[in-house]
């Protein structure tokens, strides 16, 4: 069977040389906005193009806000910030993450805290997050969710879209609302991915995307944070632009703020793919058919979006009987010139977050045994 689908692979791709998991594709404007940069000297942090950037992907996903960033990495830090994470705080998200999701709680000197997925969606589980919550916190008069165990406050939760897999983030939210705790959605993964209609990213207070080279679109480098409150909006660019007060002539500071904004370089580029967006999700969505139909008739599952949700299928994954079969066709298809990789090792088995306080894990243990993504880069 792994030769079969190194063969088809193969097929969908057209070649037989070494295919990596997820290449960017540059079909548009990218040289000539980026040569309009560079002819234009604004090269750094200031420029039109990242504003038409953050308008672009601000209409694009419905938000009010969008401020640009280095990356996914630092929108996320700066997200947590902003609803007031610090070192005081505890943070729930998911085990079955990229190390960026819980980097940047660690970066506010904040605790994580391990909370199960659903199989269905690889995202966090709503069901298992209020079992959590009832089992283990309760809310003190100010209606702030305390930890029983630490007696801190649980200020925020980070659900992530899986390989831009919607989770059940409406009821995530409630659960939240519920409890006092304030949502940064990351969406880091799922430009072009939506809930029940609404884009992703946009349900909690604050969401987050990513422009690495691997996503559906690419600034190089970059990131996004979106909300719709005026204030938390106008803070993140203040935050991200060293906390500079404006002033024509003087450098004057009021915080220690960070130098995360994106350049004009980068948005240039940005402002290009956003234009291919729209084809990209579609071109995304017909590989993933095509997956569909060929693992029908096999022994692996392709992991298909969850309900009431329609996803950019960024990065495709097939599901193994076991972690033995996992590595073995890990394997197979590694030295046959096929990139596959395995999902994320859990967080709380790493070295510097495996004192974290943890739910009841085993679907994502379940998960990370079984989980392999394939090919899927853009087919044009
Ligand atoms: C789930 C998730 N969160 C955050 C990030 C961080 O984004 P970046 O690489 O742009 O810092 C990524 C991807 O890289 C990601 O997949």
């Amino acid at each position: 069977m792994h030769k079969e689908t190194v063969d088809f692979i193969q097929n969908l791709y057209g070649t037989k040389d070494f295919l990596p998991l997820h290449e960017p594709r540059f079909i548009g404007n990218e040289k000539k906005y980026v040569n309009e940069a560079i002819d234009s000297t604004f090269v750094s942090s200031v420029g039109k193009f990242v504003t038409q950037f953050e308008e672009k992907l601000a209409v694009y996903v419905g938000a009010k806000y969008a401020i640009a960033t280095t990356n996914g990495t630092s929108a996320l830090h700066i997200g947590l910030k902003l609803v007031g994470v610090d070192e005081h705080s505890e943070v729930i998200t998911q085990p079955l993450t990229f190390i960026a999701t819980t980097n940047a709680i660690a970066y506010c000197n904040a605790q994580p805290v391990f909370v199960d997925v659903d199989k269905e969606t690889l995202g966090l589980s709503a069901e298992k997050l209020e079992h959590f919550l009832e089992k283990e916190t309760f809310i003190n008069e100010k209606h702030e969710c305390i930890n029983k165990s630490t007696k801190k406050v649980i200020k925020a939760c980070v659900p992530m879209h899986t390989f831009g897999h919607p989770c059940r983030i409406e009821d995530i939210v409630k659960v939240c609302d519920k409890y006092g705790i304030t949502v940064v959605e990351d969406a880091a993964e799922s430009l072009g991915s939506y809930y029940k209609g609404q884009h992703t990213g946009t349900f909690g207070k604050v969401g987050v995307f990513s422009f690495n080279g691997n996503k559906v679109i690419t600034t190089g480098g970059g990131g996004m944070i979106v909300t719709d409150d005026e204030a938390l909006a106008k803070r993140a660019k203040h935050i991200t632009t060293t906390a500079k007060v404006p002033h024509p002539y003087e450098y004057i500071h009021d915080e220690v703020g960070y130098n995360y904004r994106l350049t004009n370089l980068a948005a240039a580029l940005g402002v290009a793919q956003m234009e291919s967006l729209p084809l990209f999700v579609e071109k995304q969505r017909a590989l993933a058919d095509k997956y569909k139909d060929f693992f029908e008739a096999s022994s692996l599952d392709f992991i298909v979006e969850p309900k009431e949700s329609l996803s950019n299928y960024w990065l495709n994954a097939v599901v193994l009987k076991d972690r033995e079969a996992r590595d073995a066709f890990l394997k197979y298809t590694n030295e046959n010139g096929i990139m596959t990789r395995a999902i994320w090792r859990l967080m709380n088995k790493l070295e510097m977050f495996k004192d974290a306080q943890c739910g009841d894990l085993s679907n994502a243990q379940w998960l990370e045994d079984r989980v392999v993504n394939i090919s899927s880069s853009v087919v044009l």
